[in-house]
């Protein structure tokens, strides 16, 4: 067990060690530091030198990263092999941004090739609805992995957006979100993409239905269906199923978990929304960071030293929970992106071998985009009691006034989150030494933005290796979805008096019988 290991007994020894020592300290001492402990890698920026590390703590957390395995497990998972043991499957979402000389997979580049076609007549206008009108809106239809990285890419990219095009996504049961999708949108020259890897989602599933039984409402004509739905998913029978013409599936292997899938066709908003060449681009940034994950040593490899200084926060210095800060607002959705991606992948309980573990694994991930969060919850970074490591992530682009000032506060920041501020009174006292990586892109590009996802990617990955976790299975999430069936389906025999309670609730004052 990874407690047992004596790296990890070396880590705690020196935790002690640095119980007193104050950044403000170090920085002081060394001049060099920021050298020291900050990476440059294809325009890409990662200073880590404000965090609670000497070269010491350095060198013990890559000792800790080798004993772990980490480039044994790295390679394997590179290699195709079935590392999602509890799922049986491969783990080969970087295969989906390699050139097709390295992969050996032909159907990605086949369902490229599909992707761009499509993409490019929805472009041109020659991609028409059943009226014979140019499809206008496109709306995606999906939930989680199959929502929230296509949607957060979009708005990312929101500037090499197709301005004649409109995409939405539609991803919650609630029936109000599709309606106001459907407020704004044309039957004759809307498109619906329904994305789910399972093709059984229920919340995809009911807002499909919603969204079929609207355009056979206003089109009239079963054929209809053929013109104004495509489908993305692993599940090309339950696809078909559903009246997709066949021709308009776009699939994708059982070898990408949902939460890594935006490189797959999950992304085809993404090259709807943007245009293909800036997918491709995207794709090329995260290969690149593919490459330097598997080609640098430990100590110069981005994706282990921000996960070895998770480790370090979360283990050692007890840090709950890890703040994603983008000082780009074309960033929003960042955060809830690596939401899923962080706290899907590691929040287990378990080892790979099925025994209950005895440390913490993943941080509770939030945050917002700066300067906005500074008025909301900063207060409780700054002067809480708890350690809230944090990431600040920006962008160089931007030549006006309010640009630098928007920088000037990232970095301010991170310097009084580092520094602190003595006082005499004791509410304007800040104790400092609270650590925190800055992350800088020279644009948001399609190309950076993939460097920048793929290094949270193999972050994560990296974290799951150390807590010795399978980070690519999600059996928490299943329990809710089978209970959900069974008040629907009324067939629960041993409901709690909370449960009932609530139930009753919503008979009684609605007269909705949700059971
Ligand atoms: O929330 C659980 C989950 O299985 C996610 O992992 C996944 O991204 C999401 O549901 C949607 O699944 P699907 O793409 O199969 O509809």
């Amino acid at each position: 067990m990874l407690s047992e290991k004596s790296e990890w007994h070396a880590l705690q020894t020196h935790r002690k060690e640095m119980e007193h020592i104050h950044m403000r300290d170090l920085f002081a001492q060394d001049p060099q530091r920021f050298q020291t402990f900050s990476l440059k890698h294809e325009g890409l920026l990662v200073d880590y030198s404000k965090h609670r590390i000497t070269g010491e703590t350095f060198a013990l957390l890559m000792d800790l990263a080798k004993a772990c395995d980490v480039e044994s497990w790295r390679d394997r998972m590179f290699a195709g092999e079935k590392i999602n043991a509890t799922e049986n499957r491969a783990v080969l979402h970087t295969a989906l941004r390699a050139p097709s000389s390295e992969t050996g997979i032909d159907s990605i580049h086949e369902t490229l090739d599909r992707m761009k076609i499509f993409s490019d007549s929805v472009h041109d206008g020659s991609r028409k609805g059943h009226t014979g009108k140019a499809i206008k809106t496109v709306i995606n239809i999906g939930i989680g992995g199959s929502d929230l990285g296509p949607r957060m890419v979009c708005e990312a990219l929101a500037p090499y957006q197709d301005k004649n095009i409109a995409v939405r996504f539609v991803s919650n049961i609630d029936p109000s979100d599709m309606a106001s999708a459907l407020s704004r949108s044309d039957p004759e020259t809307t498109l619906f993409i329904i994305a789910s890897k399972s093709f059984t989602t229920q919340e995809t599933m009911a807002n499909a239905a919603l969204a079929r039984q609207w355009i056979l409402e206003n089109l009239k004509d079963e054929n209809a269906i053929a013109k104004h739905f495509i489908a993305v998913s692993s599940n090309e029978q339950e696809a078909t199923k559903f009246g997709i013409d066949p021709g308009n599936i776009f699939t994708f292997g059982d070898w990408v978990g949902g939460r890594y899938s935006l490189w797959s066709s999950v992304g085809l908003p993404i090259c709807i929304a943007a245009g293909f060449e800036n997918f491709r681009s995207l794709l090329d940034g995260a290969y690149i960071m593919d490459k330097h994950f598997r080609e640098a040593p430990l100590s110069g490899n981005l994706p282990v030293i921000l996960a070895m200084l998770g480790i370090w926060t979360r283990n050692f210095w007890d840090a709950q929970s890890h703040a994603i800060l983008p000082y780009n607002h074309y960033l929003s959705l960042l955060p809830a992106f690596l939401q899923q991606l962080d706290m899907e992948s590691n929040g287990k309980s378990i080892d790979r071998n099925g025994n209950e573990i005895d440390y913490e694994t993943g941080p509770v991930i939030f945050g917002q985009p700066g300067t906005n969060g500074q008025h909301a919850f900063y207060q409780l970074i700054h002067q809480g009691t708890a350690v809230i490591p944090c990431d600040f992530i920006a962008t160089l682009e931007g030549e006006t006034q309010q640009h630098k000032t928007l920088l000037a506060n990232m970095v301010a920041q991170s310097q009084a989150l580092m520094q602190g501020r003595t006082s005499k009174e004791p509410h304007r006292c800040f104790e400092g030494n609270r650590p925190s990586t800055t992350i800088l892109l020279p644009k948001l590009d399609p190309f950076h933005l993939g460097m920048l996802l793929a290094l949270y990617e193999h972050k994560v990955f990296v974290q799951g290796l150390i807590w010795d976790i399978n980070s690519f299975d999600q059996w928490g999430v299943e329990l809710g979805k089978e209970l959900t069936e069974d008040i629907l389906a009324k067939d629960r025999n041993e409901a709690d008096s909370s449960t009932e309670g609530i139930l009753d609730y919503i008979r009684t004052h609605t007269g909705k019988h949700v059971v």
